[in-house]
This record gives C-alpha cells, sequence and structure tokens, in this order.
C-alpha cells in the first residue's frame, strides 16, 4: 500500500512536470546537446588555457570567449561567415587583422598555433550556437566599455543569476 501511494505520487509529479515545464524540458536537451557538442570539449582543451571563463579580469592572459563572439557575431553574421572569420583568424592572427583592439593593447597578438580546420569549424559551430559560459565580471565590463551595444545575449544564465543578487 506504502509503495502504491509513493507509485501515485510519483506519476502525479512527474505529470505535473511534463505540463508545467515544457520548456525546462526543451531548455534542458539543448543544454544537454550543448554539453555534448565535440566543440565545446575542443574549445575547452584549446582556447581555454587562454580564453577560460573562470580567471578574474585582472589574472588574465586573454579575452574571455564570451568576448570574441560579442566582437564576431551581431544579428546578421551567418554561421558560415563566422566560422570563416574564425578559421582565418586562427591560421594568421595579426594586428592589422584583430577586431579586438583592447585586447591587443592589453596581452598581444594571439600567439599563431596549428590547428586542424576541422577543429575549428567545431568550436566555431558549439560558439555560434550556444551560451558560452561567462566571467561574473563580465556583463558590467563589457557594458561599460561598449555602452552602446544592444545586448545580443540576453537569455544568458550569468545574466539571470546577477539580476536576482
Ligand atoms: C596561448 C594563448 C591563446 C590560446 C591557446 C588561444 N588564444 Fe585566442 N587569443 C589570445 C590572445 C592573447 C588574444 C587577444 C589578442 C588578440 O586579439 O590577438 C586572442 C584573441 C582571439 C580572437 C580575437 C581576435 C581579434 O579579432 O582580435 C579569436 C577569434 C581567438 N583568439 C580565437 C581562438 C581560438 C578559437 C582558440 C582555440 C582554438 C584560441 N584563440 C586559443 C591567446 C590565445
Amino acid at each position: 500500500m506504502k509503495n502504491l501511494s509513493l507509485f501515485v505520487l510519483l506519476v502525479l509529479f512527474t505529470f505535473s512536470c511534463n505540463n508545467a515545464n515544457k520548456s525546462d524540458y526543451s531548455a534542458a536537451k539543448k543544454t544537454k546537446e550543448a554539453i555534448e557538442h565535440p566543440g565545446r570539449k575542443l574549445m575547452e582543451t584549446n582556447c581555454y588555457v587562454c580564453h577560460n571563463p573562470t580567471a578574474s579580469h585582472d589574472e588574465r592572459i586573454a579575452p574571455p570567449m564570451i568576448a570574441i563572439k560579442k566582437h564576431y557575431i551581431n544579428d546578421a553574421t551567418t554561421k558560415e561567415a563566422f566560422i570563416a572569420a574564425m578559421q582565418t583568424w586562427v591560421k594568421n592572427p595579426n594586428a592589422e587583422d584583430a577586431k579586438m583592439f583592447g585586447a591587443v593593447k592589453r596581452f598581444g597578438v594571439m600567439p599563431k598555433q596549428a590547428f586542424p580546420e576541422k577543429t575549428i569549424a567545431q568550436i566555431a559551430d558549439y560558439m555560434f550556437n550556444n551560451n558560452i559560459d561567462q566571467p561574473t565580471w563580465f556583463e558590467a565590463h563589457f557594458n561599460e566599455e561598449k555602452g552602446k551595444h544592444n545586448g545580443q545575449e540576453t537569455g544568458n544564465s550569468m545574466g539571470e543569476k546577477k539580476s536576482k543578487v
């Protein structure tokens, strides 16, 4: 009997979740896809040595990936164009082509490293389609630097967390 009522409770619980939180489910699915995207791992392995989201603002040796994303992608940028831009940059990082002048000034131009094209394509694909982890200091810093920026990444979880504080 006890087992039965537990079972009923469980069923009820599952149902209410199903009905009330459909969007949570699709969000969870999206998160799962993001976590499993091969570009995520490749980015963490190849780029986070320098571009990680956890180093504090003062201890950084390169901008976080979210900053790169925001400089390279606007509403008109297609995924193909973004992937191409990333390929071009990684093959030949140089001060003339750099879009992040502040970063070049602070950190020096990114050192040239050999990455397979496929690796960069996967990383760029991941970056384009998914929210990139951002450091807690980033949003305020970004808004400060780019007063006119129109908030392309409004759905970002860090932003939500911050606004509750
Ligand atoms: C050894 C450190 C290091 C690694 C590893 C690294 N980068 Fe960078 N990267 C930098 C630095 C420093 C900058 C900032 C200066 C600049 O823009 O050149 C930068 C800037 C960039 C930029 C912006 C360029 C611009 O327009 O100014 C892109 C795009 C970029 N990195 C992509 C990548 C990708 C993709 C990876 C991994 C495959 C990667 N980086 C790995 C150091 C690194």
